[in-house]
């Protein structure tokens, strides 16, 4: 078949009187349409089934399986539901007419056919078909459209924030590569507790902002190279209220779970962090996350004051104490997560750089 020839409309021809099907056939092949024809209800099916046509003409009256089963059939199965089925009936009664209605048929003609009656309301009906189409496409292109525009609003988002922690990043000792290793940690921490999906897509782009506040706190405290004097601290500690504040009033999940984040990294689930010195489920689950995996990561980088330690012994630090870092400090469920990931963490520690 050349490409003319299938961009012609499919008209299926079904009626168990050959003369009528072949007087039919002939007329819609005229009228410039490709034709398939079925003598009986099977045949019709198989062949729509086959080769969906572009509409029916169907007879009323059959033996065995009968046009008005036949439209039935038609409309529950997903080839063919929306193919129009025009009724060729020699009952001209309305109870016929209104059965012909129930299966789904679209329009009627009575037998014996008018030619140009024909003609016309199998254009009327593939043209209100085609019309259908048009707009059912639209739709679907429209909505491509608004997806797409989600996504690049999405994508521009998390580039914003990205942006942002690598700002932040400038005046602190921790580095880039940190704040890049942070996202997939606590990601894979939320999937090990088997948080569901959202959760762990937000934690991913919320935990680079837990050190946002450092932004407010001054150089001097923030890169003294000696040990910080009471009132320092207290600033120091500030930067957990400090990044809540900045970030806070958006609305998005990402800056709701950031600022959520920034407030209770510090805090300890025995309840000796700050800056609240909250304790157990008080802290939220997604601060409990943050603080593991920001201590394991503190623990492997190198700092002016430390050197940076391999993975065995962060984890042991971690699940067994070191005096100074405590198993008490954290969830027992996010601990237990812990382990299981470990062997990740290791991953991501080596693969995330700057
Ligand atoms: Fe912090
Ligand atoms: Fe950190």
């Amino acid at each position: 078949m050349d490409e003319a020839t299938a961009a012609r409309p499919l008209v299926l021809v079904v009626d168990d009187d050959e003369s009528m099907r072949e007087l039919l056939r002939k007329q819609m092949e005229r009228d410039g349409y490709r034709v398939n024809t079925a003598g009986d209800g099977r045949g019709a099916l198989a062949r729509a089934e086959a080769e969906p046509p572009d509409v029916v003409l169907l007879d009323a009256l059959m033996p065995g399986m009968d046009g008005f089963q036949v439209a039935e059939a038609l409309k529950v199965s997903a080839p063919t539901r929306t193919v129009p089925i025009i009724m060729v009936t020699g009952l001209n009664d309305q109870q016929s007419k209104l059965r012909a209605l129930k299966a789904g048929a679209q329009e009627f003609l009575t037998k014996p056919v008018d030619r140009s009656e024909v003609s016309l309301r199998v254009q009327n009906v593939l043209m209100l078909k085609e019309y259908s189409n048009f707009l059912a496409d639209q739709n679907r292109i429209l909505e491509q459209r608004v997806q797409e525009r989600s996504r690049q609003v999405l994508a521009s988002y998390r580039e914003t924030i990205t942006t942002l922690c690598r700002a932040a990043t400038y005046k602190d000792e921790e580095t880039g590569g940190h704040v890049r290793r942070i996202s997939y940690y606590t990601e894979d921490i939320a999937s090990t507790l088997g948080m569901n999906a959202a959760f762990c897509e937000t934690i991913h782009y919320a935990s680079p902002m837990h050190d946002i506040g450092k932004i407010a706190i001054p150089d001097a405290i923030l890169r003294k190279a000696g040990t910080l004097n009471p009132s320092e601290w207290d600033i120091m500690k500030s930067h957990t209220t400090l990044g809540a504040q900045l970030i806070s009033s958006g609305d998005s999940p990402y800056l709701q779970m950031g600022a959520e984040i920034a407030l209770h990294h510090h805090e300890r689930w025995d309840g000796g962090g700050y800056p609240a010195g909250a304790k157990g489920q008080v802290i939220p689950i997604s601060a409990r996350i943050m603080n593991i995996c920001d201590q394991y990561d503190a623990l492997r980088s190198q700092r002016p004051y430390k050197a940076a330690l391999p993975h065995e012994r962060a984890v042991e630090i971690i699940t067994a104490g070191d005096g100074r870092t405590m198993p008490s400090h954290f969830d027992p469920d996010v601990l237990g997560a812990f382990k299981r990931s470990a062997e990740r963490f290791r991953k991501i520690f080596e693969s995330v750089k700057e």
